[in-house]
């Protein structure tokens, strides 16, 4: 049985879609930006916040649990410069409470969803994060290859950035395949970036619409294209989408929104 957390949300209420197919799951989420109504009906939902101890315990000891999918956080870079608290405390400390109840009923298995944190790169580029959201990221990464080394747990770890409506097909593809590859490896943590491997420039986005130049924010990073040689080679993952496609699904994807995320 899988446990996903932050399943109601916009990549969870996807990526719990698919896993229903072929899995039984318990999506787990205290609502604060998902949407109850777009869980899967298949899917038992629970309402409850990572960080809530008692309640966590309850869910594990009720359900064979063998894999957790963890998507719970928030999420806004802009948010993470005025409220860091926000951002270490629910992305973080929570983050420790998930690893704590997981250790306490012997669940070794974790898909972590990540951000890109830097400029292209490799998953071992130098990490230079840009915001206290991204930096929430980077700690929970180092912490979940601690408590893989010292406590056998298996963890992937999947970067990615700005995911549109066409890409979360791709995505919901690599969280599948992280899902069936974590549970057959030992003591093994990996990070792989998602994306498409191209750099676009915002100009080449915005075909029929004026572009309005101005300084850039705080939190812009110049330049991001993922480097996927690593999932490529090891789990044989390719990305489908091109831009064209994720302009035209994201479109047509606003235009039939029936979840408010
Ligand atoms: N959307 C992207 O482009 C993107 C890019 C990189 C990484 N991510 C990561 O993927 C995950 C999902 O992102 P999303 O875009 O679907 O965001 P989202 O806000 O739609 O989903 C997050 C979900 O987690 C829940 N949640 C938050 N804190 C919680 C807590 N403490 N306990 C229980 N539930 C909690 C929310 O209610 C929501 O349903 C996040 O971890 C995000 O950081 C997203």
């Amino acid at each position: 049985m899988i446990l996903v957390v932050g399943g109601a949300g916009y990549i969870g209420s996807h990526v719990v879609n698919r896993l229903v197919e072929s899995e039984r799951v318990v999506v787990y989420d205290n609502l604060s930006t998902g949407c109850r109504e777009a869980v899967n009906e298949q899917a038992i939902f629970i309402e409850g916040d990572i960080a809530d101890e008692k309640r966590l315990t309850q869910v594990f000891s009720l359900f064979p649990i063998k894999t957790v999918v963890h998507l719970a956080a928030a999420g806004l870079e802009v948010e993470s410069h005025e409220n860091p608290q926000l951002y270490y405390e629910n992305n973080v400390t929570a983050t420790l409470v998930l690893l704590k109840i997981m250790r306490e009923h012997h669940v070794k298995n974790i898909v972590y969803s990540s951000t890109a944190l830097t400029e292209p790169l490799h998953e071992k580029s130098y990490i230079e994060t840009t915001n206290p959201y991204a930096r929430s990221k980077y700690f929970s990464e180092q912490i979940l290859q601690d408590y893989t080394m010292a406590y056998k747990m298996n963890c992937i770890v999947l970067r990615y950035l700005n995911a549109s409506d066409i890409q979360v097909e791709d995505l919901v593809n690599a969280y599948s395949l992280a899902i069936e590859t974590v549970v057959k490896n030992e003591q093994s943590f990996k990070i792989y970036n998602l994306g498409n491997g191209q750099g676009y420039s915002v100009k080449e986005t915005k075909e029929k619409e004026t572009i309005t130049k101005s300084e850039s924010r705080i939190e812009d990073t110049p330049v991001f294209i993922a480097n996927l040689q690593k999932i490529q080679q090891e789990l044989g993952l390719y990305a489908e989408k091109n831009l064209q496609r994720i302009i035209s699904d994201t479109w047509n994807g606003h235009q039939n929104k029936n979840f408010n995320f």
